[in-house]
């Protein structure tokens, strides 16, 4: 369903990623791991189109992405679930789950979605009226992770969403990731935390220095020293 191919990208003439390949098939949940500059938010940007590749290609359901304007890949059904959150602190939890609904398409079953979020979490449901600013990092990423729902995504791509996280926390995000994937979307993680990506998702890449240096299924990663080297960048 999606397909990097060769796939590099820079800021300014600071190369970030380089030759990354990736696929991610439908209904599956794929691991981009590494460490902190590796490369995976760049990567999750250029298949946003947030960031413009300078070499390769990058493709969903037969789309060219490289070819589309950043705002009509949403309109493709993939979701990008930013680093850091970044929900709108002055508006409501419905407010803000409201604007992930921005597509024609998901614009139509805006209120049937909303009410599946509150159904998977119940804490937005109870805060829906609170300001997002004030609730606490554990349900700011769930509402980040709503809000992306609100796409009706066939790709839902999240970038760190553990970072900052209470333990706690971080075992009921996974657990709503987990659930989010059983309904059948595609998941790209981004995670730091690499035993618990590993035991969410089905087969991932180590990015080390923007190149993909491994790939394999969970069980093959899980436990490989070097994949704990490049995690911890020594
Ligand atoms: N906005 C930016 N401007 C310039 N360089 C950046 C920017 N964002 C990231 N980089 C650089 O690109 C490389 C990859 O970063 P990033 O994709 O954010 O890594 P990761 O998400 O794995 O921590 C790093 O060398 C980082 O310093
Ligand atoms: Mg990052």
């Amino acid at each position: 369903m999606l397909e990097l191919s060769g796939a590099s990208a820079a800021y300014g003439s600071v190369p970030a990623i380089s030759n990354v390949s990736i696929e991610v098939g439908e209904g599956e949940a794929v691991g981009l791991l590494g460490a902190n500059g590796a490369g995976k938010s760049t990567t999750l940007r250029a298949i946003s189109g947030l960031v413009r590749l300078t070499s390769g290609s990058v493709t969903f359901a037969g789309s060219d992405l490289a070819k589309l304007p950043p705002y009509k890949i949403p309109e493709l059904g993939i979701a990008h679930v930013p680093e850091g959150r970044q929900v709108f602190p002055e508006m409501t939890v419905q407010e803000n789950l409201e604007i992930g609904a921005f597509v024609p398409k998901a614009k139509a079953d805006r209120a049937q979605t909303m009410e599946l979020v509150y159904q998977i979490f119940p804490r937005l449901a109870e805060r829906r009226r609170q300001l997002a600013g004030t609730m606490s990092g554990g349900e700011q990423q769930m509402l980040a992770v709503g809000r992306g729902l609100m796409l009706k995504p066939r790709l839902l791509m999240l970038d760190e969403p553990s970072l900052g996280l209470a333990p706690v926390m971080t075992d009921v995000t996974f657990e709503k990731i987990a659930e989010i994937h059983r309904m059948g979307t595609a998941i790209l993680l981004v995670e730091q935390n690499v035993s618990r990506a590993l035991s969410l998702v089905q087969r991932a890449y180590v990015l080390e220095s923007g190149r993909v240096i491994m790939h394999g299924t969970s069980a093959e990663l899980a436990g490989n020293r070097e994949v704990q080297a490049a995690y911890l960048g020594i």
